[in-house]
C-alpha cells in the first residue's frame, strides 16, 4: 500500500479550512485520528510494507498525525475566539446609567436626633439601654411594686425567659425608657446627666393615637444639689428650643411613682382645635428610685423626665395618624 503524503497533508488543510464550528472539529478528528480513523488504519497497514520502506513510511504517517492534531489545535482556537466575540456584550456607553436613590433618616430619627441634640447641648450624654428589660428594672427598682395599681398603666409584653438574677421574675419588653436611669445610676456616680432615647412596648390596641410599640426619650440628671427650678429651667428651654421662643407650656400637677414631686408639661397648641397638650411627665427623682439604684440615703437629689417622640413629631409636623411612621410609605417619608 502506498499513499501520497504530500498530497494528503494538503487535502487535509483544505479540508480543515472549512470546518465551520465544533461539531464539524470533531467529525474531522474522528475521521483521521479516531479508532477507526485513516491514520488509524495507516499503522494497520504498515505491518505489509516492505522492510526497506517501512522507516519512512512510518515517519510520513506520524507527520501526518501531528499536523492533523496541529490543524485541530488551530481550528479550536479559531472556534473559541470567533464564540468569544460573538457572545461578547456590546456595551452602550451612551446609555444613561442606573442612579442609586439616596435615602434619608426616618422622621423619628430625625425627632430623636433634634431632641437629644438639644439636651447635649445642655451638657446630656446620650445612652442607650436594651429593650428586653429585667421586672426589677421596668417596675420595682423604680417605686412600681407588683401590687400598684399605676403598674397597670405601664404593663407590657413578657418573655418566657426568666431574669437569670431574680427567682421567679421573668424578662420583658421595656414599657417605658425610665428602666435606662436605674441601669445608668448602677453604673456611674454622680454628677451625671444622661438622655435615653429608644422603643418602649405596651399591649395597646392600635389605633391613630396608640400603637404597641413607639419611642420615648428619658432624661435623668443627679447631683447633689438639684432644685425643681432647674428641672423647669431645662424642660422650658428644651420647649423653646423645639417649638419656638413663642410657645406657652405649663407644669401641671401628677402621680408617677418614680418622682416625688411629679408634674405633666403641657403645651399650648394654637393650630386646630386650640388646647393644652401634654408632651411629656418629670419631676424630682424619689428616694427609693436611688436605694433600689444603689445610691447612700440621702446623698443625692435628681430631676428626670420622659417624652413620647411619636407624640412631638405629630404635633410638630401635623400628623394625625400614628400608624403612618410605621408603614415605610415614601410618599409620607419622603416630605421629611
Ligand atoms: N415613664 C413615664 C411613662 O412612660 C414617663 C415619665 C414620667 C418619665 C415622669 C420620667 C418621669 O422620667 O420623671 O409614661
Amino acid at each position: 500500500m502506498s499513499w501520497n503524503f504530500e498530497e494528503l497533508s494538503k487535502a487535509v488543510k483544505e479540508e480543515s479550512k472549512k470546518i465551520k464550528d465544533v461539531q464539524e472539529a470533531e467529525s474531522f478528528r474522528v475521521k483521521y485520528l479516531g479508532r477507526k480513523g485513516l491514520i488509524a488504519q495507516m499503522y494497520v497497514s504498515l505491518g505489509s510494507v516492505s522492510q526497506e520502506e517501512k522507516p519512512l513510511v512510518g515517519k510520513n504517517i506520524n507527520a501526518l498525525k501531528n499536523k492533523i492534531m496541529a490543524l485541530i489545535e488551530e481550528k479550536h482556537d479559531e472556534l473559541k475566539l470567533k464564540v468569544e466575540q460573538e457572545t461578547k456584550e456590546e456595551i452602550d456607553v451612551t446609555l444613561p446609567g442606573a442612579a442609586t436613590e439616596v435615602g434619608h433618616k426616618h422622621l423619628l430619627t430625625q425627632t430623636i436626633d433634634e431632641i437629644c441634640d438639644i439636651f447635649e447641648r445642655l451638657g446630656f450624654t446620650v445612652q442607650e439601654g436594651p429593650e428586653i428589660e429585667t421586672e426589677f428594672n421596668n417596675f420595682t427598682a423604680l417605686n412600681i411594686p407588683i401590687d400598684h395599681p399605676s403598674r397597670d398603666g405601664f404593663d407590657t409584653f413578657y418573655l418566657n425567659k426568666k431574669d437569670p438574677d431574680e427567682e421567679d421574675t421573668h424578662l420583658l419588653l421595656r414599657s417605658h425608657t425610665s428602666p435606662g436611669q436605674i441601669r445608668i445610676m448602677k453604673k456611674y456616680e454622680p454628677p451625671l446627666a444622661v438622655i435615653i432615647p429608644g422603643k418602649v412596648y405596651r399591649p395597646d390596641a392600635v389605633d391613630a393615637s396608640h400603637s404597641f410599640m413607639f419611642h420615648q426619650i428619658e432624661g435623668l440628671l443627679v447631683d447633689k444639689d438639684v432644685k425643681f427650678s432647674d428641672l423647669k429651667g431645662i424642660l422650658t428651654f428644651f420647649c423653646k428650643r423645639l417649638f419656638g421662643e413663642s410657645i406657652e407650656m405649663r407644669f401641671r400637677p401628677h402621680f408617677f411613682p418614680f418622682t416625688e414631686p411629679s408634674a405633666e408639661v403641657d403645651i399650648f397648641w394654637k393650630e386646630g382645635k386650640k388646647d393644652w397638650l401634654e408632651i411629656m411627665g418629670c419631676g424630682m427623682v424619689h428616694p427609693n428610685v436611688f436605694e433600689a439604684a444603689g445610691y447612700p440615703k440621702g446623698k443625692y437629689v435628681g430631676l428626670a423626665f420622659g417624652l413620647g417622640v411619636e407624640r412631638i413629631a405629630m404635633l410638630k409636623y401635623g400628623i394625625r395618624d400614628i400608624r403612618i411612621f410605621y408603614e415605610n410609605d415614601n410618599r409620607f417619608l419622603n416630605q421629611f
